[in-house]
């Protein structure tokens, strides 16, 4: 284990084995439709990578960047697009892949800003959902795994764009982000 991981919450196995389950319920639900997955970038590409794997369908990818933490581990509310999809989505079903819903502020702005594209359906896909951190009302069609209100790296998860690397996912040992800012998302 990485020397700055205080605990690892989700082994690579839980992870994968997860993954298998949510392609299969994603590729059944979607076999008629040719959906366009939508990964959230930086942090849902490990994720993004390995659910197009396990989803044995016809499928389109693209990606979003957006910057949702401006200075810190908290987030600011603040959603800035950083790099937009590459094509129109009007008429198509949609389903954004995203690492983490946390206050729910960064899925509520993608939520809105692509639903006025008009496309067919939308659906949300998320690896993890930290619920007790709400800050705004967001469905979740698909999920892996509720976590404790603790800041977590790996599998596509940064501290200043760091850990994403790590196979699983860990909790960040609280020393070495305790009294720093400069966290930026993207
Ligand atoms: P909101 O609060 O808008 O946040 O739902 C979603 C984005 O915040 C990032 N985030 C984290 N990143 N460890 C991280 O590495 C965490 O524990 C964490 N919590 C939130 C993440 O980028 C997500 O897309
Ligand atoms: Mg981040």
């Amino acid at each position: 284990m990485n020397s700055d991981i205080e605990q690892i919450l989700i082994t690579e196995s839980e992870l994968q084995a997860k993954i298998k389950e949510l392609g299969s319920r994603i590729a059944e639900d979607y076999k008629d439709k040719i959906p366009v997955l939508i990964g959230v970038l930086n942090g849902a590409v490990m994720f993004v990578s390995d659910l197009i794997r396990a989803c044995p369908i016809q499928l389109n990818i693209d990606f979003m960047a957006v910057s949702s933490y401006q200075d810190s581990t908290e987030s600011s509310g603040v959603v800035k697009i950083i790099k937009d999809l590459d094509r129109n989505i009007s008429g198509r079903h949609i389903l954004i892949v995203e690492d983490i819903i946390d206050t729910g502020l960064t899925l509520s702005y993608l939520l809105e800003t692509l639903q006025a594209r008009h496309p067919a359906s939308i659906k949300v896909c998320a690896l993890l959902d930290k619920a007790s951190r709400r800050r705004v009302n967001v469905p979740i069609d698909y999920l892996g795994f509720q976590i404790p209100d603790k800041f977590v790296v790996g599998y596509g998860l940064d501290f200043r764009d760091l850990y994403r690397n790590l196979p699983y996912i860990g909790v960040l040992k609280p020393y070495l982000y305790e009294g720093i800012t400069g966290d930026n998302d993207i």
